[in-house]
């Protein structure tokens, strides 16, 4: 008779689940997301998955993201990165909300937006129906999605961006969302090459930045694991969590808290740190856990006596920064130090021990951190 073998638990190799897996795999899959699509020798952007010409790609003036979930936050995080590098100009929608509004794309003498499509599976309803609304407009589709051969790569009319960075098992997504953001990364290059916005020397800078990523993204995992144990150790138990964050660090602190909630069910909320002071600095006592991403960029100052203003409530600080930041070691009650890389790519590095930490909170909690109760991988209906 036949042998048993579940081909899905084998993939699972060592690994008690398939996040921790994931997060694992997440240097090997910056790598692949890379492949490619750079021209190390020319100091140029490759990125052929676009088929659109640079002409198409200079006459953009707007660009809607749209998505849901985790992808959502890698929109937000889009607009920081195309806004920046190639100053065009972008609006991030919930694709939920974007198709029911009846959006204004363009004007009909006009042919300057574009939508980009943000989805690891390239099968949630909304986001196709998002899609679909830009192809009745008339304004032309990209689609950052790893599914290959999925329906949002083939509505994609100005091609899927492939993040190549395999099956994603986990509910919670991981590596799908750190390569969105380098996807997003060389997409913003490519805009920013066509358009003239940066200088070659910047770009070999950039593309520098992107080639050291994976090495720092495994340096990450190694250096923050056990801290991010302790600190689930320690914090497992709250019933509440704040997670802090400004500019292109803000989705990061959303996205902290969706992983936290996700799959520990502790209530955690990500917030704009400016915006503390109107509400969630209510909620703030001695046994709250607040988690401060504060990189040392044009906002860290701000993101300090943001840091201040929690001690004084007697909040619990935990800090993400540099590795080696003495001030914030100080300011904080715990530091965990990530390396530092360009500003625009700090997320893809800030946001690893917040889902190392998740992870370990709901395991410790009980918690199936794959399978988390009514979440569903991808949502094909609505
Ligand atoms: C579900 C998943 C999330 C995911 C979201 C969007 O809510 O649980 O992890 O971020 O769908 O999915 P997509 O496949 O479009 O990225």
């Amino acid at each position: 008779h036949a042998i048993p073998w579940d081909p899905i638990a084998a993939a699972k190799g060592d690994y008690r689940h398939f996040m921790q897996k994931e997060i694992d795999e997440q240097p090997r899959a910056l790598m692949d997301v890379l492949r490619g699509r750079i021209d190390q020798e020319h100091g140029r952007i490759e990125l052929t998955d676009i088929r659109l010409s640079d002409a198409d790609l200079r006459r953009v003036r707007r660009i809607y993201a749209v998505a849901c979930g985790t992808a959502w936050h890698a929109g937000l995080v889009a607009k920081f990165l195309i806004e920046q590098l190639a100053r065009v100009r972008v609006e991030v929608d919930y694709a939920s909300e974007f198709r029911y509004r009846n959006p204004i794309l363009q004007s009909d003498d006009e042919r300057d937006a574009l939508l980009l499509a943000i989805t690891q599976s390239g099968e949630t309803v909304d986001t196709l129906a998002a899609m679909e609304e830009a192809r009745n407009q008339g304004v032309s589709s990209v689609a950052i999605v790893n599914a290959i051969g999925s329906q949002a790569a083939r509505l994609a009319d100005g091609g899927p961006i492939y993040l190549h960075a395999g099956p994603e098992i986990g509910v919670a997504s991981t590596k799908a969302f750190t390569s969105m953001l380098v996807a997003a990364y060389l997409f913003a290059l490519r805009l920013a090459q066509a358009r003239g916005t940066l200088t070659p020397a910047q770009i070999r800078e950039h593309i520098q930045a992107l080639i050291e990523l994976p090495g720092k993204a495994a340096q990450t995992i190694e250096q923050t694991t056990p801290l991010c144990i302790k600190l689930a150790e320690r914090y497992h138990k709250a019933s509440n969590a704040l997670f802090l964050g400004r500019q292109i660090n803000y989705p990061i602190a959303l996205e902290g808290a969706l992983k936290l909630k996700e799959i520990s069910y502790i209530h955690a909320e990500g917030y704009p740190a400016g915006e503390m002071k109107h509400g969630p600095i209510a909620l703030i006592d001695e046994q709250m856990p607040v988690i401060c991403i504060a990189p040392r960029d044009h906002i860290y100052e701000k993101m300090v006596s943001n840091i201040e203003q929690v001690r004084a409530r007697h909040g619990q600080v935990i800090a993400i920064g540099h590795l080696g930041d003495e001030l914030l070691a100080e300011k904080a009650h715990h530091l965990i130090g990530v390396p530092a890389t360009l500003p625009l790519l700090q997320p893809v590095l800030n946001v690893i021990p917040l889902q190392i930490f998740a992870y370990h909170v709901a395991v410790l909690r009980g918690c199936d951190a794959d399978q988390p109760r009514n979440l569903a991988k991808s949502v094909t209906v609505e």
